[in-house]
């Protein structure tokens, strides 16, 4: 069984980075975007998917690699009554899926100055009243394709524990999923923003990082700025391609993007 998955996910990547014909694809599921059926290779990302299927990602995609969180989806599999979040260029197809792309969370971002405020607790809650409607249902939880304890660092934010909101929402990539669900109508990843900003504050600035900005201010890295801004479109994205080569994330010939052909745009 656990072969047979692998070979399925092999054929998949071979589906949308070399573009082998879709006779030789032997695993298919059908998912449906908006409503629109489409049988698509088993076991690509949803992203991958969405493009076979021939749309093409204007908006809705940056990163692809699961740090942006701008690729946000909402999804329910037949027979399952729940509503799925998710990354799209993270998570798999599964046959049955009904999928949509959402628009970016429109939450509101207050506006603060951030040398003007104390690094301490109280100043969350000034900005953010609407911690206190907590109900403590932890459905943003849930929600979080990073797996973080949304809740917790919600609560901790109550608090007014700088350290613990940090700590807790580390690694949020801002993909507004937990907001969307929230019935207190929470602007989560706003909230942690701003309690890492004033934690930062509060913190030492160490010396390596006081060394390299004496570093830049000295002009150690001028002739390789002034180099890169003069370099035309081509030759940023060849740059970007060698060094991706380099760290052995990209084969010569691989598709940064996935058509409907598999052979990519670039
Ligand atoms: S905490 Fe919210 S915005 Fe941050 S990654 Fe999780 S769901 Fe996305
Ligand atoms: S979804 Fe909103 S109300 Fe529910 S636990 Fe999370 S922050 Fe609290
Ligand atoms: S495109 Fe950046 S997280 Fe998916």
């Amino acid at each position: 069984m656990g072969q047979e998955i692998m070979e399925r996910i092999r054929e998949a990547n071979e589906a949308v980075i070399t573009g082998i014909d879709d006779a030789d694809i032997k695993h298919w599921v059908t998912i449906y975007i908006m409503g629109k059926a489409y049988r698509v290779p088993a076991d690509i990302t949803l992203m991958q998917a969405i493009e076979y299927a021939g749309y093409r990602f204007v908006r809705g995609a940056g990163c692809r690699a699961g740090f942006c969180g701008a690729c946000a989806t909402v999804y329910r599999v037949a027979g399952d009554w729940r509503l799925k979040a998710a990354l799209a260029c993270q998570t798999r197809v599964e046959d049955g899926m009904y999928l949509v792309q959402i628009p970016f969370a429109p939450a509101g971002k207050p506006a603060y100055d951030l040398e003007k405020e104390p690094p301490e607790g109280s100043v969350l809650l000034r900005y953010f009243p609407e911690l206190a409607r907590c109900v403590a249902c932890n459905t943003c939880t849930k929600a979080c394709p990073q797996e973080l304890e949304v809740m917790d660092y919600i609560q901790a934010a109550l608090r007014g524990d700088l350290a613990a909101v940090t700590e807790l929402s580390f690694d949020c990539i801002q993909c507004g999923l937990c907001s969307i669900r929230c019935p207190a109508e929470i602007v989560h990843y706003h909230v942690a923003q701003l309690a890492r900003r004033l934690y930062g504050k509060s913190l030492p600035v160490p010396e390596h990082v006081e060394e390299r900005v004496r570093e830049v201010e000295a002009g150690k890295y001028a002739e390789e700025f002034e180099r890169i801004m003069s370099l035309g479109r081509e030759e940023i994205e060849e740059l970007y391609r060698k060094e991706q080569r380099e760290k052995g994330g990209l084969k010569s010939g691989d598709a940064s993007r996935v058509t409907r052909n598999g052979r990519g745009e670039g």
